[in-house]
């Protein structure tokens, strides 16, 4: 039997659905599968995916497609909500239920927070939750922990800086969730104070004796951080047109700020990019958005093969 049975047949709404055991093991797959062209090729014929996107998507709704591609499954779905029967007012519960019974799997992004654990009560099949609202998108933390696994050699002992909107950023909640769960990681928060990290996952952090800090100035922050996560401000979860225009270029990573960035840094985002990465930034060699991007292929392809039980 496969290590990574135990995740046949299992939803992932937040990251810590999986153990960092498992973490681990997708983590070797999906090294697994990028160094060996053919490796799981075709190994999922016969299934299908439906990828559900009631909100826009590129690299998310188009890595999971690829994945399932090259694992030899086939895909179906919408990617956007006026093309679905939810434009007709029709429940995400009855949505859910005829996806599943059409799919061997269910790949769903919601605006609403808790849309992913809703659509796993009513699912008879497996759910990945692709982004419910401003809450978790556990695939992008696979995605980010596999890139740092694989740029930095391990995740740990490690300073994370986080910076933009982390108050709405949905990657950063997961991403900052799972990191507590390694040895010492010590995260830098750095926002401005209308876009802090959320009172109930610094709750969680004092809790457990995470250590973690937050601060409002990016350039005095860059000689401790190793790994820079760099997010968009998310214009779609405010209340105010105004209040986006006021804070959306609060940072602008430049060259400036680089220079005084470890020579080892490795700069993540999630992407898409609007102004808080300078173009100039993309030919540094610390810049590994791009990267990040291409392992997300790799490890949803680990994840597909697993939770639908073809490792067995
Ligand atoms: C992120 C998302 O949708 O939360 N994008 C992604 O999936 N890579 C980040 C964002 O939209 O800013």
């Amino acid at each position: 039997m496969h290590q990574l049975s135990s995740l046949k047949g299992r939803s992932l709404v937040e990251p810590e659905d999986f153990t960092l055991e498992e973490m681990e093991l997708l983590f070797s797959l999906a090294e697994k599968i990028e160094k060996e062209e053919n490796y799981l090729r075709d190994s999922c014929r016969g299934k299908l995916l439906a990828a559900l996107f009631f909100e826009p998507s590129t690299r998310t709704r188009l890595s999971f497609e690829a994945a399932m591609l090259r694992l030899g499954g086939s895909c179906f779905g919408f990617a956007e909500p006026g093309s679905s029967s939810a434009s007709k007012g029709e429940s995400l519960a009855d949505t859910i239920r005829m996806a599943a019974s059409y799919a061997d799997t269910i790949v769903m992004r919601n605006p609403k927070e808790g849309a992913a654990l809703l659509a796993t009560q009513y699912s008879t099949v497996p759910v990945i939750n692709a982004g419910d609202g401003g809450h978790h998108h556990p695939t992008q933390t696979l995605t980010d922990l596999l890139t740092i696994k694989r740029l930095h050699g391990n995740i740990e002992n490690i300073t994370v800086g986080f910076c933009g909107d982390l108050k709405f950023g949905r990657t950063v909640h997961s991403l900052a969730k799972a990191l507590a769960r390694y040895n010492n990681i010590k995260m830098i928060f750095i926002s401005p104070s209308e876009l802090v990290l959320p009172e109930y996952i610094k709750n969680m952090f004092k809790k457990q004796n995470i250590e973690f800090t937050e601060r409002e100035n990016l350039e005095k922050s860059m000689p401790e951080i190793d790994v820079l996560y760099m997010t968009r401000v998310q214009r779609e979860r405010f209340f105010n047109e105004d209040d986006y225009i006021r804070l959306k270029d609060t940072y602008v990573l430049n060259t400036e700020k680089m220079a005084a960035g470890k020579e080892k840094l490795i700069v993540l985002h999630p992407l898409p990019r609007v102004n808080e990465i300078s173009i100039e930034i993309d030919a540094d060699p610390r810049a590994a958005y791009f990267a990040q991007a291409k392992y997300g292929m790799y490890v949803r392809m680990a994840l597909l093969a697993s939770i639908l039980g073809v490792l067995c």
